[in-house]
């Protein structure tokens, strides 16, 4: 049992993700050496990449991709920069991208244009004969980066010790580590996304009275409440104080406990933005992701995954209006592939996820052109052990979905 309060520390990913944000810019890439300006930390990379402009980029990434051939597959998840996401042979959401991983069986090697905790999924889901490469190193997520194995493993402890065998699941949400997926597979738990948490959720009640959801809070509330769990049993755990500053009894009184991480690009959105769309554009339909806050999310009139996003918006009737609450590559596609409806950003400042937005094509080239020479630079290997309890989690989400 931890009975000290430990230093508060944010992880740099999230002290760094406003480096991208502009208000009067467009995201349009340019040489890396500039962008390079934004203080963030980016993988050294040879010289010769630093000063090419988009469009010779494009010419040698496409070159290099032909030459690959059938031996590599590219997927890219739907928050990546413009000049990256033509490139992918599977565009998705993390489940969807996760899904196609664990239906590869041809392909040497995938490149895997997302964040880290998406690459170690892929190499769990894959076979060992196949290479996935993260074309830039620094390209974590900085909500994964709030749930730390220590500490988790100390919360577990506690709860267990606390609870004895009274119960409780631990779920986590697909952006986390894979040594914490190894933890849900070795204790009856569950991987969810965005796409499935209110299955997995539901999944799990069925087995235990109580959950452990990780690492990001409003993905857990805003599922619970959806399925009629009430506000007053959950608690947050935050793992700088001791029993994640709760009492022995609010725990053991509660049904979900949440890991106190966010997204610090979807809590970008509040009510102020709606009310002001809906002030513009009286007849707007705001959709949301559910890493948004709870506020947010109930005063949308759509909430869902990335996928059902695009999907909500393609279908929806023509001169329609959409203010969108989710990355902005994102909504910048969708605003660009359905012209005859209006689809904004909520927030007028433009803020992309500062590590999905570090796989500039500079990045995407150099890796292509090492597998070109032969070379397998940036590849995310899991340890045996942890691949093997990781999979018992997302399989047992993959059954279900
Ligand atoms: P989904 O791809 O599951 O919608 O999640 C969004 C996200 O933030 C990925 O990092
Ligand atoms: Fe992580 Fe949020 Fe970026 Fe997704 S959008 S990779 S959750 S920081």
């Amino acid at each position: 049992m931890i009975t000290d309060k430990k230093p508060t520390i944010i992880p740099i990913t999230e002290l760094e993700q406003s480096a991208f944000c502009r208000s009067d810019e467009t995201l349009d890439v340019k040489p890396l050496a500039q962008e390079f300006a934004a203080s963030v930390r980016w993988q050294d990379i040879p010289v010769e990449y630093l000063h090419m402009e988009g469009s010779e980029l494009t010419e040698r990434i496409g070159k290099a991709r032909r030459i690959l051939g059938n031996n590599l597959v590219i997927l890219g998840h739907h928050y990546q920069r413009e000049e990256v996401i033509q490139f992918a042979d599977v565009r998705g959401d993390s489940f969807k991208l996760a899904e196609h991983a664990a239906s590869l069986s041809d392909a040497e090697f995938v490149v895997f244009c997302g964040v880290h905790f998406m690459a170690e999924t892929a190499d769990i889901l894959t076979s060992p004969s196949q290479n996935i490469i993260l074309p830039n190193l620094t390209a974590g997520c900085s909500m994964a980066d709030m749930a730390s194995t220590e500490d988790v493993l100390d919360c577990w402890d506690d709860l267990n010790t606390l609870l004895g065998d009274d119960g409780i699941m631990p779920i986590t949400y697909m952006n986390s580590t894979a040594d914490i997926k190894a933890l849900c597979g070795r204790n009856n738990g569950i991987v969810c996304t965005s796409s499935n948490a209110q299955r997995v959720m539901d999944w799990a009640f069925q087995r235990s009275k109580r959950i452990l959801f990780l690492p990001d809070q409003h993905l857990g509330r805003n599922t619970a409440l959806k399925m009629g769990v009430k506000l007053e049993d959950m608690v947050v755990w935050n793992p700088f104080k001791i029993l994640g500053g709760n009492t022995e009894d609010s725990i053991k009184n509660a049904k979900v406990i949440l890991w106190q991480g966010h997204c610090s690009v979807h809590t970008r959105f509040n009510l102020n933005q709606i009310n002001k769309a809906r002030e513009t554009y009286p007849d707007v339909n705001v959709i949301v992701h559910p890493e948004c806050t709870m506020e947010v999310v109930q005063s949308a009139d759509f909430n869902g995954s990335t996928e059902y996003i695009i999907k909500t918006i393609n279908e929806a009737n023509s001169g329609s209006n959409w203010a969108v609450g989710t990355e902005i590559s994102l909504v910048n596609r969708l605003a660009k592939e359905n012209p005859d409806k209006l689809v904004f950003c909520l927030d007028s400042v433009v803020c992309p996820c500062s590590t999905m937005y570090r796989i500039h094509p500079a990045y995407l080239l150099w890796v292509l052109e090492q597998l070109v020479d032969g070379n397998v630079i940036n590849q995310i290997q899991v340890d045996g052990n942890t691949a093997a309890q990781s999979r018992i989690a997302l399989e047992r989400m993959l059954t279900l979905a």
